[in-house]
């Protein structure tokens, strides 16, 4: 073991040399060799507001291999980061008075949602708002900085990246979600062909790159490997199916997609699998942790590599196992359990990659292990 750590430790300081010397191409087309990586969910949404310029840059700065946009689109046809289109939850657009008759009520993939959408504002309007902690009761620090921060468009994070590389010397990856997009091209607003194009032109060309573009939906990640080299990953709730499913009465649900069967077909299109983490260590109806699946084992046999979401710190979302304090206490859904035994959990079970919304805990964690 510890000649593989001087191994990698001497790989480390030569690939931190040559960086130096690269431009963006080379840097775009070096792939993360970190393992397991740590993509930084929302940026380091645990910390700052999710889907801001200063969550991604923190997230990249506290060591994030990748940072992870979601992706829907501006009425004029803009990508942007946001989780959602509809933005009442994590902007001040309520408090525009220009905007308020724009608020309204859309049936977005099946839901009935009431709100304002990004879909209905031009980018130069979005550009007005800012944003705001989408839980503020659970992590109230961080509404600190509420109101400080624009709604970045996808051009503006592969900036920061690109100015965060060079500065840093270290190639750091790009994991954008297309959001909603059966929705999106039932309004004309396809996402597929800006986002492509955006990434080719900012020199995220071929398999190798630090790029991994993800979705919840079948039907365009597989036009996306018609259109692209470049790494696609497959997302997989604990329940339900892909809403392209839906729309087309396809009956195969997200159970079906983790079968040995279904993650064959998706190696046909992809190169990895974003799980739920219950998919691979699933909790009994009290929180508690079960035996863990085959899911890791059955996707790497597959040629699949295996990302799982969402790694948090705060007891909330961790299993009944880790969490810490007194139940009955307020604070209790706040407070910090034992994140670093999940993370150890998962790590050990092979896992390739872990959305956290707190990349420096995930980086400590998986530190602790190569040790
Ligand atoms: O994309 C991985 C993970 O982020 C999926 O969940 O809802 O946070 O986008 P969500
Ligand atoms: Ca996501």
């Amino acid at each position: 073991m510890r000649s593989i750590l001087l191994a990698i430790g001497f790989a480390a300081v030569s690939s931190l040399t040559a960086h130096a010397a690269e431009g963006d191409d080379a840097l775009n087309s070096r792939p993360i060799t970190n393992a397991p990586l740590v993509i930084g969910h929302r940026g380091a949404s645990g910390y700052r507001p999710e889907h801001t310029l200063a969550s991604y840059e923190l997230a990249i700065d506290l060591g994030a291999d990748f940072v992870e946009p979601d992706l829907v689109s501006t009425r004029d046809g803009v990508l942007v980061a946001r989780h959602e289109n509809e933005i009442g939850g994590t902007t001040d657009v309520a408090d525009h008075s220009e905007f308020a008759a724009r608020r309204t009520t859309k049936t977005i993939d099946g839901n009935a949602v009431t709100g304002w959408f990004t879909e209905d504002f031009t980018l130069v309007e979005l550009k007005t708002l800012r944003a705001r902690e989408r839980l503020p009761e659970l992590r109230q620090r961080n509404t600190l900085y509420d109101d400080r921060y624009e709604i970045p468009t996808l051009d503006e994070v592969i900036a920061l990246v690109k100015s965060k590389q060079h500065s840093l010397h270290r190639t750091i990856g790009l994991y954008p979600e297309t959001k909603h997009p059966t929705y999106f091209r039932s309004i004309g607003l396809a996402l597929e062909t800006p986002l492509v194009r955006t990434l080719h032109r900012a020199g995220y060309r071929n398999a190798r790159a630090p790029v991994f573009i993800q979705s919840f939906e079948v039907g365009n990640l597989r036009d996306l490997s018609r259109m692209t080299r470049l790494p696609l990953v497959q997302l997989i709730d604990a329940a339900g199916q892909p809403y392209d499913f839906t729309a087309s009465g396809d009956p195969r649900t997200y159970a079906d997609l983790v079968t040995p069967a279904g993650l064959r077909e998706i190696g046909q299109y992809a190169s990895g699998v974003g799980v739920a983490k219950n998919l691979i260590v699933p909790r009994a109806a009290d929180g508690t942790l079960l035996a863990p699946t085959t899911l890791i084992d059955d996707a790497h046999a597959a040629g699949l590599v295996v990302h799982a979401w969402t790694f948090r710190n705060e007891n909330s979302f961790l299993p009944l196992d880790f969490r810490v304090g007194d139940a009955a206490s307020p604070v209790y859904p706040s407070l910090y359990g034992k994140a670093f035994d999940e993370y150890a959990l998962f790590f050990g079970l092979g896992l390739d990659g872990a959305f956290s919304d707190n990349p420096d805990t995930a980086i400590a964690a998986r530190a602790a292990i190569a040790r």
